[in-house]
Parts: C-alpha cells; sequence; structure tokens
C-alpha cells in the first residue's frame, strides 16, 4: 500500500479525518476516552457496548459534539454472531473501517482455586478471542486502506495479581495473538499492535472485591498516582498516527513505571 501517500494526507491536527474507527466497549471508562481522542482527530466512531445502552447513548452524542459521525452497537464480543451483526452494522453505515480497537472487557475475578469451567471459557472468550474473531471481520473492511488493530492489555498478562488469574491469561493470550496478527497482516498493510496499562481509575475497578488493595497497589507507580483512562487512550491513537507506521506486534506498556519495580 501506498503508505507514503497515506501519510502526507494523514499529517497534521486531525491526523485521523474522514477514517472510520471501531472500539469495542467504547461507552464506558478506557473506550470512552479513546473513542473520544480519535473524534478530537477527526475520525467517526462505532461505539460498541453491552449492557449499558445509556452510556453507550451519551458517550455517542458526545462524539457527535465533537463533529463526528457516531454510532452506537450493542453486541456481546464474545458472540460470534453479535460480532457478525457488529461488523454489518459498520459497513452498512460507514462502508469500511480503518482501525479496529480490541477493548471490551468482562472477566472472572476470583482466585485460581475457585474458578470453574464456565467462567474460564466466558473470560477467555471475551478478553481473548474477540481479538481473532473482530479481526477476521475487520480486515475486509481494510482492503486498500491503511488498516490498524490494536488490542487493550494490561500487565496482569506477566505481573500477578490477586483474583486475576483468568483476565491474566486472557491478556496473555491478546499479546501473543498481536504478534501472530502482525506479521499474517502486515503483507496486507494493516498494522497490528497492543498497548497494555496498569491500574487505571474506571468502574472496573468496582468488580474487584479487593479494590482498595488494587487502587493501593496503582499509587506506587513511581510516577506517583493512578492511571486515567486518557493516559492509555492517547497511547493508543499515537500508535496509530502515521509516525508509527514502523512499529508492527509490539506491546507498549503505559503504566506510570508500575511494572519496572521489584
Ligand atoms: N481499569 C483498569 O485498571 C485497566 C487496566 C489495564 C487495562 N484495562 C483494560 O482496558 C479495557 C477497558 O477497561 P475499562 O476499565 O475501561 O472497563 P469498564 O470501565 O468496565 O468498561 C468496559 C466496557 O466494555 C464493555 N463490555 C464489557 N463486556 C462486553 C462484551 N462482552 N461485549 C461488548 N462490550 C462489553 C462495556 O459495555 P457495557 O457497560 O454496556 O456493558 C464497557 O463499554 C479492558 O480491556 C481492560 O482489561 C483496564
Amino acid at each position: 500500500m501506498e503508505l507514503a501517500v497515506e501519510t502526507e494526507r494523514l499529517s497534521g491536527d486531525r491526523p485521523f479525518e474522514g477514517q472510520v474507527v471501531l472500539v469495542t466497549g467504547g461507552s464506558r471508562g478506557i473506550g470512552r476516552a479513546i473513542a473520544r481522542r480519535f473524534a478530537q482527530g477527526g475520525a467517526h466512531v462505532v461505539v460498541n457496548y453491552l449492557r449499558h445502552r445509556a452510556a453507550a447513548e451519551e458517550t455517542v452524542a458526545g462524539l457527535r459534539e465533537l463533529g463526528a459521525r457516531a454510532i452506537a452497537v450493542r453486541a456481546d464480543v464474545g458472540d460470534p454472531d453479535d460480532l457478525d451483526h457488529l461488523f454489518e452494522a459498520t459497513r452498512s453505515e460507514f462502508g469500511y473501517l480503518d482501525v479496529l480497537v480490541s477493548n471490551a472487557a468482562l472477566g472472572k475475578l476470583i482466585p485460581a482455586m475457585q474458578l470453574e469451567p464456565r467462567h474460564w471459557q466466558r473470560t477467555l472468550d471475551v478478553m481473548g478471542r474477540a481479538l481473532l474473531l473482530c479481526a477476521q471481520r475487520a480486515v475486509p473492511l481494510m482492503e486498500g486502506r491503511w488498516g490498524r488493530i490494536i488490542a487493550i492489555s494490561s500487565i496482569g498478562s506477566f505481573r500477578v495479581m490477586p483474583n486475576y488469574a483468568a483476565p491474566g491469561v486472557a491478556k496473555a493470550i491478546l499479546e501473543t495473538l498481536t504478534r501472530y496478527l502482525a506479521v499474517e497482516l502486515a503483507p496486507r498493510g494493516i498494522s497490528v499492535n497492543c498497548v497494555s496499562g496498569g491500574v487505571v481509575e474506571t468502574d472496573a475497578l468496582n468488580a474487584f472485591s479487593n479494590k482498595e488493595e488494587m487502587l493501593a497497589f496503582g499509587r506506587r507507580a513511581p510516577m506517583g498516582r493512578l492511571g486515567r483512562p486518557d493516559d492509555i487512550a492517547g497511547v493508543v491513537t499515537l500508535l496509530c498516527r502515521p509516525e508509527a507506521r514502523w512499529i508492527c506486534g509490539q506491546t507498549i506498556i503505559a503504566d506510570g513505571g508500575y511494572s519496572l519495580l521489584a
């Protein structure tokens, strides 16, 4: 693909002008911050959600205020039929896709010894397999464009956090799959990378029975505070700018230095 031409066109204050971005779990938390960053950069956005329609509609209204075309689509990323619906809705509204952000997460947060097969399966379906099934549906919509796929991981893929066994394994799958997809899709002009966060202040932390312990972990980051959704969103958009075009299959850690500590 003619990346030099694309680079010329994309540089400037609105690097994503006219591009279409799909953010799974884009209605709240980190996904919402990602959706807003892309809209500020000129993109149109598909906001996927599962349970909270009002939050999705509020996010879409905010994106429209930024000048973006935006739609909300309810779909469970753990369900292949729902994913067919999500990508068909994207195709029928916009006709193409430039960026897929695989961000949605819903994992069982209990000790490994208490995990049942259904907990394990559901967590891996939503947090691991979804990247594969989304990529398979996204690539045909990226034909002839500089497609970018970004997965959102966490440092729980390699550091051990209480009650995080199932999501931690799912995140390890994401990071490994990122490398495989990156090699397979690079010849087709599509970049695949991953952004991994430390503890970020979102509603997701309420699902941890040990929330206070998690917050205390997060505050140990050398940068002296918890992560904010936009700390992750900024790295996602950075990886989708033309200047990042030579980055292939990498997991970029954005955690204020937390994972460097002994
Ligand atoms: N918060 C952290 O400390 C942290 C740290 C590192 C990485 N991350 C990662 O960042 C990503 C976003 O996390 P967050 O903290 O922003 O989470 P969050 O605030 O709980 O938001 C989760 C989003 O995902 C959607 N969602 C959940 N399950 C879904 C499913 N099966 N299908 C479709 N959408 C679904 C939710 O929609 P509904 O509300 O409609 O269900 C919501 O939009 C996740 O991949 C997470 O692992 C988070």
